[in-house]
Formats: C-alpha cells, sequence, structure tokens
C-alpha cells in the first residue's frame, strides 16, 4: 500500500487527522490496534475547547455536536460548603461545549465512512521504519499476514501506550512524568445531572467532580487511593460519599440511580520531547498526557492535529518544510501550558496524602483568591476554554 501520511491510532487524534487531510486531498491510512467497538467503548471527558470545535466543523462532522451538545458558560468551583461560579463567557468571550469525547469519536468514523477513509483495524506488530529518510514505511500483521504502508510521512497518534514514541531512540528523546498520589473512581449512571454546569469540588474528604453527558445521562468522580478498586464500592457508596463532598444545597438535589459503568483512572503528568523525528510527528496522547481535572487531554491532541495538518497541506500544496520544521516547538509550547492549567487546578483541588497544615492553608488561599479577583477568574477562564492555537 501507498499514502501520503500513514497514521498509526485511530482514537481522536487519528481519526481527525485523517479526516482533515482527506477535506484538502491528501491521502492517509490510519491501522488501529482495535476493533472500532472497543474504540468507541472509552468513556472519556466530554469538555470541547472551541479550538476543537472549529476543527471539527472544518472535518465536516459537527453535525450532532451542534445538535446534541451543550453549551456551558461557566462552570462552578465549591470548597466546603462555599461555592463560586467561573464565567467564561463575560471573562473571555467563550464558552466550551459539553458533548462526549466517544461521540467525537463516532462522528468521526462516520465521517471516515462517507469519505471512503481507509481504516485498518485489529493490526498487530507495527513497525516504524526509515523515519529519519525521505522514504519512511510501516510494516504490521493483520489477521497473521505481513503487511506494508510506504508513505511521505508517519503520524503517531498511538497513544501513551503505543511504539510511536518509542521508535524515537532514548538519547534523542527526554520525557517529563509526574505521578499523582491517588485516582478518580468514576460513575455513569442515567440520572439527570446535579446541576446544569460542572460541580468541581474540593472537600476534607477529596475532590469531587459533577459532570454529564445529556439531560439524562450524569458522569460523576470521587477521588480515591490508588490501591482502590471499583468492587469495593456500591452505588450506594458511591452515592453517599459524593453527597459529602459536594455542598449541602446540591446534595439534597441529587438525583441517584444504578451505576452503568463504574471505573478508576490513574491521573498523571506526562510531556515528551521532542515531538518529532525525521518524518515521525507525534500527536496527542502519545506525546503527553494530563490529569484529567482540567479536561486537557482531547483538547491539547486537538491542538498538535491543528498544527500538523497545516503543516502538511503547506507541504503539499505550497511546497514549505516550514511547520513541518517548527512543529514540534510549536505543540510543545502549547502542550506546556495547558501541563501547568492541569497541574495547577488538580493541586487546588485534592487532598494530598502527604500534605501539611500549611499546604491546606494554601489551597484555601488559591481557592479564596480565585473566588475573590476577576484577575485570577479570568486567567483560570482562558486556560479552561483554550489557549490560541
Ligand atoms: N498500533 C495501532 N494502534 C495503536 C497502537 C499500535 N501499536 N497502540 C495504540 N493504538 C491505538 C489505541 O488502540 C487507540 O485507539 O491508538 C489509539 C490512541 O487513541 P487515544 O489513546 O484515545 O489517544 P488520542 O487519539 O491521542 O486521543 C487523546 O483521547 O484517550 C483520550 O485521554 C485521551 O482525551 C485524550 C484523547
Ligand atoms: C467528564 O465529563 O468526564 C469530565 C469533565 C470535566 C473534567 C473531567 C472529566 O475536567
Amino acid at each position: 500500500m501507498r499514502t501520503q501520511v500513514a497514521i498509526i491510532g485511530g482514537g481522536p487524534s487519528g481519526l481527525l487527522l485523517s479526516q482533515l487531510l482527506h477535506r484538502q486531498g491528501i491521502s492517509s491510512i490510519v491501522i488501529e490496534r482495535q476493533t472500532r467497538e472497543h474504540v468507541l467503548g472509552r468513556i472519556r471527558a466530554g469538555v470541547l475547547e472551541q479550538g476543537l470545535v472549529g476543527l471539527l466543523e472544518q472535518a465536516g462532522c459537527a453535525g450532532r455536536l451542534h445538535a446534541e451538545g451543550f453549551t456551558h458558560d461557566g462552570t462552578l468551583i465549591s470548597y466546603g460548603d462555599q461555592m463560586f461560579r467561573v464565567d467564561f463567557t463575560e471573562l473571555v468571550g467563550k464558552p466550551v461545549v459539553v458533548y462526549g469525547q466517544t461521540e467525537v469519536t463516532r462522528d468521526l468514523y462516520d465521517a471516515s465512512d462517507a469519505s471512503g477513509g481507509q481504516v485498518i483495524h485489529n493490526v498487530e506488530n507495527v513497525v516504524i521504519h526509515d523515519a529519519k529518510s525521505d522514504a519512511p514505511f510501516l510494516t504490521f500483521e493483520v489477521a497473521g499476514e505481513m503487511q506494508r504502508i510506504d508513505c511521505d510521512f508517519v503520524a503517531g497518534c498511538d497513544g501513551f501506550h503505543g511504539i510511536s514514541r518509542k521508535t524515537i531512540p532514548d538519547a534523542v528523546r527526554q520525557d517529563f512524568e509526574k505521578i499523582y498520589p491517588f485516582g478518580w473512581l468514576g460513575v455513569l449512571s442515567e440520572t439527570p445531572p446535579v446541576n446544569h454546569e460542572l460541580i468541581y469540588a474540593n472537600s476534607p474528604r477529596g475532590f469531587a467532580l459533577c459532570s454529564m453527558r445529556n439531560a439524562n445521562l450524569s458522569r460523576y468522580y470521587i477521588q480515591c487511593s490508588l490501591d482502590d478498586s471499583p468492587a469495593n464500592w456500591s452505588d450506594d457508596a458511591f452515592w453517599e460519599e459524593l453527597k459529602r463532598r459536594i455542598p449541602a444545597d446540591q446534595a439534597e438535589t441529587l438525583v441517584t440511580g444504578p451505576s452503568i459503568e463504574k471505573s478508576i483512572a490513574p491521573l498523571r503528568s506526562f510531556v515528551t520531547e521532542p515531538m518529532q523525528w525525521g518524518r515521525l510527528f507525534l500527536c496527542g496522547d502519545a506525546a503527553h498526557i494530563v490529569p484529567p481535572t482540567g479536561a486537557k487531554g482531547l483538547n491539547t491532541a486537538a491542538s498538535d492535529v491543528n498544527y500538523l495538518f497545516n503543516a502538511l497541506v503547506d507541504f503539499y500544496q505550497d511546497g514549505s518544510s516550514d511547520g513541518l520544521e517548527s512543529y514540534s516547538a510549536k505543540a510543545l509550547s502549547r502542550v506546556w501550558k495547558a501541563e501547568r492549567f492541569s497541574w495547577w487546578f488538580t493541586t487546588m483541588m485534592h487532598q494530598f496524602p502527604e500534605q501539611s497544615e500549611f499546604d491546606l492553608k494554601m489551597q484555601i488561599a488559591d481557592l479564596e483568591f480565585l473566588r475573590s479577583s476577576a484577575a485570577a477568574q479570568k486567567a483560570m477562564a482562558e486556560n479552561y476554554v483554550g489557549l490560541p492555537y
């Protein structure tokens, strides 16, 4: 097989890049380790920055998003029984859109089908060859048969556990990582959201988040220890703990119900540098991970895709390699700002096992400053709705 851009990974990054390229007449082939059903079975955060909304419109697959997504002009932050609102639209003139990442991925697959996109599933033993040459190629197996894709460029969109990042030699690559000493226990329930906006809660018992997917599908999280297990939590126990971590007036109106999904996710901050090696370009979770507190995972993947897409268009349409040569530096500049915001928000909102009384005072002072300062709220809003590309 031969294509212009070979894309490893059929998650949001790979599918979005493929669809954007297609709209510019640039060919790509996506190879994915899992089945489509497996990919679409992942439950992930659903807060979209305007930049991502714009890319999905450019990719021709924002119809359902506009029909079913919820525009959120702000978010609620609570600590103890105090609760205040950060008004994004008032402070920075932009809202966010709440729409499940699973739905984004589904819309991208549907768009790929409609445009005759080539996505090869169930691939194994993917190897990137000659990434430092101008004729890289992939080899991989499907049903035991060896396959090869010759291409001009390789986009490594294969997530944190993929092979792309590890193709960059250790002597070239530098990884930066912070592991947080807790996880998030998440529950999905067919119940109306407790509030029409998200509630991020700092409580002495630990962090909690009240989110949603639609008017009758809610997503809730509580901070838990890393050695905890979903099996340790009955639905009733989860609801009782959540109620103890959010303001009493919200807890009183919380509609509970059976969980339809219950899982624990660890939290980490991770960045690899550089995000390019020859004609291999990393996008999304293949290059960086954020704690979900700031909902920056999908949105930062989207900004990588934006930079790489535009660089590839410049190469094929104008013969310019400038965008490709500056991709890593440009993408990393925005990645590190998203990492900072996610780390800051996580540090402010969670209980840390080893934190001192002074640390707790700093957390409350941070929250008090955010509650009382328009400048602090504007800074948070700028980051939450998404910094410019
Ligand atoms: N070969 C082919 N595909 C692979 C390989 C491989 N060796 N390794 C991993 N994959 C696939 C995974 O099965 C997954 O479907 O690559 C895809 C990577 O998708 P994501 O992990 O979703 O990463 P990304 O597309 O960058 O999206 C980032 O999605 O996962 C969330 O939290 C993440 O919100 C962030 C966003
Ligand atoms: C979610 O809805 O799953 C969600 C929303 C916001 C976050 C994290 C997760 O910051």
